[in-house]
Formats: structure tokens, sequence, C-alpha cells
């Protein structure tokens, strides 16, 4: 695979998901230095299990906190991630976090629409600026030239439940109006960025990590965290420039927007 990072910084790596690809990426035979598990409450209850698993791996799991939608908590979290990372830089960063509400149009409150938007669109945003001097650092100290997750890249975890031509499917059964709003946002967000930053040489791309057993996901989902964690790492160390502003499922196919 031509694009194993030598650093990743995921967000809400505490559980789901998150914790599915810190735990992967830790335990995997690549060779990843430093994995900046980013989470709200790190000495909170539901922050243990990934506590436990960077003491299983001092030397390359470090647990940070952050809340996406606090300005302040970003630039402390980049502080860490420069002292950390130093002149190799940030290779890949996971915009992973989010929140989903179960609701309508007509149930959504503005602040339904704010919270989400502040958590799933405006948080990779601002993270992603923030952490630009240090992705613009990897892709400068790259020796290879073409665009990776080994180089620099922002991957930002999205939703078929927010591809537009598809939402008169599902949007009856699983309405979720604001988390669909928002990640349309975030998708729109990746694909604006993949033109910004194409001559910085950082890849942007969304991904669909499926249908996945997690408090968001839910029992009835139709994957195991970890078998989706596992497809999306191998997506993700495949993307080459080709993929830039690409919208893919987790088995690395196009999804439509
Ligand atoms: N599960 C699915 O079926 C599915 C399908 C499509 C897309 N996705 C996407 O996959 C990603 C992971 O979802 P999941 O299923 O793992 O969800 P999850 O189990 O509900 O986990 C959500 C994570 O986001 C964190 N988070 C929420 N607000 C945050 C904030 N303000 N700052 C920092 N962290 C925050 C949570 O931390 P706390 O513990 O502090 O709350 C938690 O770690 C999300 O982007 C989701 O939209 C999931």
């Amino acid at each position: 695979m031509p694009g194993i990072p030598l650093s990743v910084l995921i967000t809400g790596a505490n559980r789901g998901l998150g914790l599915e690809l810190v735990r992967q990426m830790a335990e995997g035979p690549s060779p990843i230095r430093h994995l900046l598990a980013c989470c709200r409450d790190p000495d909170g209850p539901n922050s243990q299990a990934l506590q436990d698993l960077a003491k299983r791996h001092p030397e390359v799991v470090t647990v940070i906190p952050l809340d996406v939608t606090d300005l302040g908590s970003i630039l402390r979290c980049s502080q860490w991630v420069g002292s950390l990372v130093g002149a190799g830089g940030l290779n890949l960063l996971i915009n992973n976090a989010a929140i989903l509400t179960k609701d309508t149009m007509q149930t959504a409150s503005p602040q339904d629409m704010l919270a989400a938007f502040n958590t799933n669109a405006l948080g990779p945003f601002n993270l992603t600026k923030t952490l630009l001097p240090h992705l613009r650092t990897a892709a400068a100290a790259s020796e290879t030239a073409a665009m990776s997750c080994s180089k620099a890249a922002v991957i930002n975890i999205g939703s078929f439940m927010s591809s537009i031509n598809r939402t008169s499917q599902g949007y009856g059964s699983q309405p979720a109006f604001s988390y669909r709003v928002s990640k349309a946002a975030l998708h729109m967000l990746t694909v604006c960025a993949a033109r910004d930053f194409r001559q910085s040489e950082i890849l942007f791309a969304v991904l669909h990590p499926g249908w996945v057993k997690s408090a968001m996901g839910g029992e009835r989902a139709v994957m195991e965290a970890s078998e989706s964690a596992r497809r999306l790492i191998h997506v993700m160390f495949s993307l080459t420039e080709e993929q830039n502003g690409a919208f893919l499922n987790n088995e690395g196919a196009p999804l439509p927007w």
C-alpha cells in the first residue's frame, strides 16, 4: 500500500469507530510512530478503554483532550501535536467525532441545528485549519511526490445518509435531519478543500464507514466497528491523487454525492 503514515490524529477516539481505528493502527503491522488519540474527556468513564489501549502502547498512542466545538481546546491540541510530531509534521488527520439526533425538519430546533453543525462541520473546519501548519510540514518533509496518507491527508468521516441523491430512499425511516444537513456541509467542505490544497499536496476525501454497531449506529447495524475500521484503514492507506476530493464507501468505491 502506498500510503502508510508515520503520524495520525483521530478525533472521537474514545469509543465506537474512533477507538477501533486507534486499536487497529496501534496493533497492526504498519510502522505508525505517533497515534494521537483525541477525546473530550480523557479521564472520564467513557475513555477507560482508550486509556487501557494507550497503556499497552505507550510508545505509540498519546491521548489528547479535544472538544472539536471549542477553539481553545483545538489550539491547545495543536500545540501538543507540534511538540510530538516535530519536523516530521502530521501525515494524517481523521475527523471522526460527530453527533446524531433523531430529528426531522419539524422537530429540530435551531439549537439542534447549531449543535450538529458545530460538531460535524465547523469542528472539522476549525481543526483542519489549525493543524494545517503540521500537515504542510509533513507534505514538505515527504520524499514522495504523489499525494497519499503517508504524505499529508485529511479524511473526513462522512455518511451515505448525507448523499443528496439517495436521501429520498432512507429519510422516512431514519430522518436525522440536523445530522444529514451538517454532514452534507462536511462533504462540500471536503470537495472545496481538495481544490484549495491540491497545490500544497494535501489529499482530502470523505469516507462512509457503513452502518456500524456503535452508540450512533445502534445494535441493528450490519457491521461491527472492528470490520468497518479494518476496511477504512485499507481504503485510507490505498488512496492516491486520483481520489483527491472523492466520496468513497468502506471498500473504496465511489458514492453519489
Ligand atoms: N455508526 C454508523 O453506522 C455510522 C454511519 C455513517 C457514518 N458514521 C460516522 O462515523 C463516525 C464515528 O461514529 P460512531 O458510530 O463511532 O459514533 P459514536 O459511537 O456515537 O462515537 C462518536 C464519537 O464522537 C465523539 N464526539 C462527539 N462530540 C464531540 C465533540 N464535541 N468533541 C470531540 N469528540 C466528540 C464522542 O465522544 P464522547 O464519548 O465524548 O461523546 C465519540 O467518541 C462519525 O463521524 C459518524 O457520523 C457512523
